[in-house]
Parts: structure tokens; C-alpha cells; sequence
């Protein structure tokens, strides 16, 4: 049964809970928009988009209509876009009508009708996703880890999370798709996984008194340094070139061997926490030059890979029916997850 168009704009999370037949609206940035012919030689296009609950691929067919409703005064007699215009729509907030359909047994989004909305009265970067938690939060609790340390690493923190860099690192995501991809996803990782690494480092302190909690802060606040300048907001979360050939572990080892240099820390130090960035990733299939070979990088690694296997678990079942227990297979963590007594407690919606 055909679904009346809702009059409530939908988000991409409740996108993904409509069934096949079901029409739909919602406003959202386009991500990415490719281009392609189908096999009678008609154009179609694969499409991306973003909101602040995630992202969403569809289809869109060369019997939809692009409008622009860009211009307020014409915003009841939209003229159609023209090619350049449709071209140029990556980054843009998009009005979009669409109806899902059944294709092999899998739903599938088609897009039918695509609007070009003004840009001013629909900023894309506020219809685009950031943490849960405010930054101004997280930027207070990176003051007091940073508060908590001894003096020398202290100086050193205070220097490296100043100025332009904090506030690169404050706005950068984690990555561009699996985990923390959101604005001021970057900031948020890296508190979780410091002070995780902290609360380790703790536990074990009695059995390995030598651990030293200054080096684990510094390591763990330091590990992902590189992803300022390999992650962009533009407006949803970009890989740089510097990113693609160079990557996050050597940008920031790079960064952080410079900085440490102007800051003056002691030859130890910068080896110890420049030792944590290189091998934070615990393995060279992953990226790793070497493997964590002390106590503080065997922690700060651990707490790395147990915020992303905990995040990938969080998205894979936050979309899942009421009536699901498992996720579909999650490549990134290669399994698939459980969200155990999910479904009663959600058994009515
Ligand atoms: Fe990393
Ligand atoms: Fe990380």
C-alpha cells in the first residue's frame, strides 16, 4: 500500500525505518553525486546524503526533477536546474521527496524530486553531524586532563592545544566513515580514549608501578594529532590529499616531533610519546611502522581500538527494527553486532 506523503520532514535515521512503497521528504546535504548511465543509455545518479543522524545512499532516475528554490522571491515557481548547477550540488542543502522501493529483496531509496534550497536560510554546516556532546564540554575536559598532568608534559599540552590548533582540532571529525565521522568527532575520540587510558593505567598501577600516567595522557591526547590535517569539514567530513598520501599516523608523528622540538621536551619524553603515536595502531597490517613496545603504548593502543569497536557497535544497531537483535555484518569491525534485549524494550515503536 502506497504511503500519502508525510507532512513531517524525515530524517535519515527514520528514513531507514519507512518500508517499500513508502513516500517521504526531508532536507539534506549531498554528501556525493555521481553521475551514471543505466544500459538503454539514460542517465541516473548515485547519490549521498547527510543530516545530523547520518548518512543515507539512494538513487535518482532521469525522470526526476531538479528544482531550484535557491532564489526566496521565486520560491513558488522554481525554475529546473541546469546541469552545471546539478554538477555543483556536492556540499549543498538539498529538499528532497523520494519513495522507497523493493530491489531484489533490499530497500532502495529513489529521490524524485531535488531541490536546490538557499543556502543562508539552510546552512549546510548545521545540517550536518556533531557529536552528542557540546564542544565546549569537551573542550573543558581536555583542560582539566591536561590540568591533571605534571609540569613538563603539562607545558608541552598547553602548547600543542592552543590557539588555531585547538580550534582545528575542536571542529575535525575521526574519520570520514566508521567512526566519530562527525564534527568535533576528532576531540571526542581522543577524551575517550584518554581518559579510558587513564582508568587503565590506573588499574595496573599497583602491578606495574613504572607505569608513567603523564606519558599515557600525552600519548593518548597526541595519537591522532594527524587528523587535522588529514580530515576537513567541508561541510560533512572530507579526506585531504595530505591525508590520502600521507596519512594520519606520519602527519602527526611529523607535527608532533616538530612541536615537541620548539616546545624544548626532554630527548625521553619525545621518544617515549612519539613512540605511542607511531604504534598506537598495534598492528603493521594497520598502519603501524612499529609495534606498542611499552606499557604506555600497549595501553593508549588498547583504548584506541576498544572506542572504535564500541562506536562501530553503537551504529550498527542504533538503526536496527524493533523486532531486530542482530546487525547486518559490519565490515570495518568484520563481525556483526548484537544489541541485546533491544528489541523488547523497544517492542511498541
Ligand atoms: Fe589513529
Ligand atoms: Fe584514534
Amino acid at each position: 500500500m502506497t504511503t500519502s506523503p508525510s507532512s513531517r520532514l524525515l530524517n535519515t535515521s527514520e528514513l531507514k525505518r519507512l518500508a517499500a512503497a513508502d513516500v517521504f521528504k526531508g532536507i539534506f546535504v549531498v554528501k556525493s553525486l555521481i553521475k551514471k548511465t543505466d544500459k538503454n543509455g539514460r542517465p541516473y545518479w548515485e547519490i549521498t546524503v547527510s543530516d545530523t543522524a547520518g548518512d543515507l545512499g539512494a538513487k535518482i532516475w532521469s525522470d526526476a526533477g531538479w528544482w531550484d528554490r535557491s532564489n526566496l522571491e521565486l520560491e513558488n515557481k522554481p525554475d529546473m536546474l541546469t546541469d552545471a548547477q546539478v554538477m555543483d550540488l556536492k556540499g549543498k542543502t538539498v529538499g528532497i521527496t523520494g519513495k522507497v522501493a523493493d530491489f531484489r529483496g533490499q530497500l532502495q531509496y529513489n529521490f524524485n524530486g531535488i531541490s536546490l534550497l538557499n543556502q543562508s536560510k539552510f546552512p549546510p554546516a548545521s545540517f550536518v553531524a556533531h557529536s552528542d556532546v557540546p564542544l565546549p564540554v569537551l573542550l573543558q575536559r581536555l583542560e582539566s586532563i591536561i590540568e591533571g598532568c605534571g609540569l613538563e608534559i603539562r607545558n608541552f599540552l598547553k602548547f600543542v592545544f592552543s590557539g588555531e590548533r585547538v580550534r582545528a582540532f575542536g571542529d575535525a571529525p575521526a574519520a570520514v566513515s566508521n567512526h566519530h565521522a562527525y564534527a568535533h568527532g576528532l576531540l571526542e575520540h581522543t577524551l575517550t580514549v584518554t581518559e579510558c587510558a587513564k582508568i587503565i593505567a590506573a588499574a595496573y598501577r599497583d602491578s606495574y608501578p613504572s607505569i608513567d600516567v603523564d606519558i599515557v595522557v600525552a600519548g593518548a591526547l597526541l595519537h591522532d594529532l594527524g587528523k587535522i590535517e588529514s580530515y576537513s569539514m567541508s561541510p560533512t567530513p572530507e579526506i585531504t590529499l595530505a591525508g590520502a598520501v600521507l596519512d594520519h599516523i606520519a602527519l602527526g608523528y611529523s607535527t608532533y616531533v616538530r612541536l615537541a622540538g620548539e616546545a624544548g621536551l626532554s630527548d625521553s619524553l619525545r621518544m617515549q610519546i612519539g613512540h605511542i603515536l607511531l604504534s598506537h595502531h598495534g598492528q603493521k597490517e594497520f598502519g603501524s611502522p612499529v609495534l606498542p613496545a611499552t606499557p604506555e603504548a600497549l595501553i593508549v593502543s588498547s583504548a584506541d581500538e576498544l572506542d572504535f569497536r564500541l562506536f562501530c557497535w553503537k551504529d550498527a544497531v542504533k538503526d536496527l527494527a524493533p523486532n531486530q537483535d542482530i546487525s547486518l555484518y559490519h565490515f570495518a569491525a568484520q563481525r556483526r553486532f548484537w544489541r541485546t534485549g533491544g528489541g523488547e524494550e523497544k517492542g511498541e515503536g
